[in-house]
């Protein structure tokens, strides 16, 4: 056998040798995952940009309904009820002539007021306490002179605070008081009263000409 190789023999040889060397020539380092992206015929390529700008216009859209929303909100108000709005005292709550009711949805005394008390008529007092705000009774039992007659007179508002005491028109008869309690806007409609929380007038000497006739 000759031992020179011929050029076919030669070619196989390196072959055979070429897995090993690449191996030595690969560098070395961790594994490269490598992503491939596939594509199913048949449906639209969306690239990640035009995914974004989706997103983007999306949220800009909810945004502006939002803000829309409340400024609408805003320009018409939902109707308040309770303190700070009306509220409606039914027909048959309201006091007799001479009676009163604390109405506590609009922290107010609703008054009937008589003749002699300075009516006739209904009257919402303020229930607050025209001193230091505190929240101001009916005392029924508590007796105390009358400075329109000067007679003892039973049943009167009176503050548990410091003792300011009012008619049952609401004014101010005794106590570090500076003026009668407050009144709210009163109204009748359909033999129920309507009294808007919101509508406040200074409490005054003339509490008791602001009452409303049924
Ligand atoms: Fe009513 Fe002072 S808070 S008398």
């Amino acid at each position: 056998m000759s031992e020179e190789m011929t050029e076919t023999q030669e070619q196989r040889a390196v072959g055979k040798e070429r897995p090993a060397e690449r191996a030595r020539a690969a560098p070395a380092g961790p594994p490269t995952a490598v992503v491939v992206r596939h594509h199913v015929p048949g449906q639209p390529r969306v690239s990640r940009r035009a995914v974004l700008r989706i997103g983007f216009w999306t949220s800009l859209g909810a945004a502006i309904s939002g803000a829309t929303a409340s400024g609408v909100s805003l320009l018409y108000p939902r109707r308040v009820s309770g303190f700070g709005g009306r509220v409606v005292v039914n027909a048959e709550n309201i006091p007799p002539p001479g009676g009163k009711v604390q109405v506590p949805e609009g922290r107010f005394w609703l008054v009937n007021l008589t003749e002699e008390q300075g009516g006739p008529g209904l009257l919402a007092l303020w229930w607050k306490c025209t001193h230091l705000g505190c929240t101001v009774p009916w005392r029924p039992t508590f007796v105390w002179p009358d400075p329109a007659s000067g007679a003892l007179k039973q049943g009167w508002f009176r503050c548990p605070c410091h003792g300011s005491t009012y008619t049952d028109a609401g004014i101010r008869v005794y106590g570090p008081a500076p003026r009668p309690l407050d009144t709210m806007e009163l109204t009748v409609a359909g033999g129920n009263v309507i009294v808007d929380t919101a509508k406040v007038t200074k409490g005054g000497l003339d509490n008791a000409e602001r009452a409303v006739r049924t």
